[in-house]
């Protein structure tokens, strides 16, 4: 048996929308941040076999859906790895924290899941974390960026036309840009406004703005712009003022590709709001703070050490102390 720890990530600047159904290649490229104490812990065992998938989700048996997304990406697997079809699997996986909430459980699950089942079944030999990136990609995009081993700061290529053609499944992964020793200031603080399972899924949402907001494409171009020109560059200096307006204008921008799409989709709730709100006002005097929120009503709030203590007040009298959970940039998945 082999057992995975794979962390999840944020994303600042973000994925939404694939120019290549099948094998999940992005109309865009994406930027993250690998998260240290939010994981998914799975437990891979191979024995020899026709392909049958024995699979608990955080201690329960899985239900038909949970169990049809892992059985369908071990089939995608062994469309490029056929000898995956040889064996019977008996995996377990638990997530730290509430899954399908806006928190990329997905992100995670699919790296840890990856990561395990090639050092499990041997005749997968030595693959290198591009190619991993790329596989992980196949289960659900977010989760390649959380499979660069260094962690950190993290950008998933969207790669070529060209190269897609050529090469669908290895043509777009990700990689570290800056391991999380660069910004060692740098404090992430999830915030739960709500932990039930969201209305609509990424993965229909994200196809659907694709096929019907107008505005699509011209986002698109916008944020492969700002990433070359603006964000890395941000983080590579360190520069929490420039970066702070830009991973909160993204998250807008995001939301209202949403909110475009029709019908539209809207994830923010009234607390999310007032938080952004918050947020802003505090930031009046100096930035201190940014926020950002994915599929979901939760935020995740970005500041430095100095002002750890003042937004995670700020954050206490809105929602709650037990609602916060305070991390920081941290590694990529390791095997325990
Ligand atoms: C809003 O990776 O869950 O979190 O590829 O269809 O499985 P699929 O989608 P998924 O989408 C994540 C969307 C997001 C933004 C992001 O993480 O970049």
């Amino acid at each position: 048996m082999t057992t995975v720890i794979a962390p999840t990530n944020i994303a600042i600047l973000k994925y939404w929308g694939k120019a290549r159904e099948g094998y999940h290649i992005p109309t865009k490229s994406s930027l993250s941040f690998t998260v240290k104490d939010l994981f998914t812990k799975t437990s891979v065992d191979a024995s020899k076999g026709s392909g049958k998938l024995d699979f608990k989700l955080n201690r329960k048996k899985a239900t038909a859906k949970e169990h049809s997304y892992v059985a369908s990406y071990l089939k995608t697997i062994a469309s490029t790895f056929p000898f995956v079809n040889n064996y019977d699997y008996k995996i377990t996986s638990e997530n730290n924290f509430p899954t399908a909430a806006g928190f990329a459980s997905s992100a995670s699950g699919f790296a840890a899941l990856l990561k395990a089942l090639v050092k499990e079944v041997r005749e997968f030999g030595d693959i290198d974390d591009k190619k991993l990136s790329a596989l992980a990609r196949l289960g659900s995009g977010s989760a390649a960026r959380s499979i660069p081993s260094q962690g950190g700061f993290v950008k998933w290529d969207r790669g070529s036309g060209e190269d897609w053609e050529k090469d669908p499944v290895y043509s777009s992964y990700a990689l570290t840009l800056f391991g999380p020793e660069h910004w060692p200031e740098l404090r992430i603080i999830y915030a739960i406004v709500e932990s039930k399972e969201k209305k609509v899924k990424s993965r229909a949402g994200m196809d659907a703005s694709v096929s019907t907001n107008p505005l699509y494409q011209a986002w698109v171009n916008y944020e492969e712009g700002l990433l070359k020109n603006d964000m890395i560059g941000a983080v590579g200096e360190k520069d929490f003022g420039k970066l702070a307006p830009m991973i909160m204008q993204a998250s807008n921008n995001f939301h209202s590709i949403c909110l475009g799409t029709y019908p539209p989709i809207h994830y923010l709730k009234k607390k999310s709001l007032s938080i952004m709100d918050s947020i802003h006002e505090i930031n009046d005097d100096g930035i201190k703070a940014a926020y950002t929120f994915d599929a979901g009503p939760n935020p995740v709030v970005f500041t430095l050490k100095k002002d750890e203590h003042e937004i995670t007040k700020l954050l206490e009298e809105q929602i709650g102390k037990e609602n916060l959970f305070r991390t920081r940039p941290g590694p990529g998945p390791r095997y325990v």
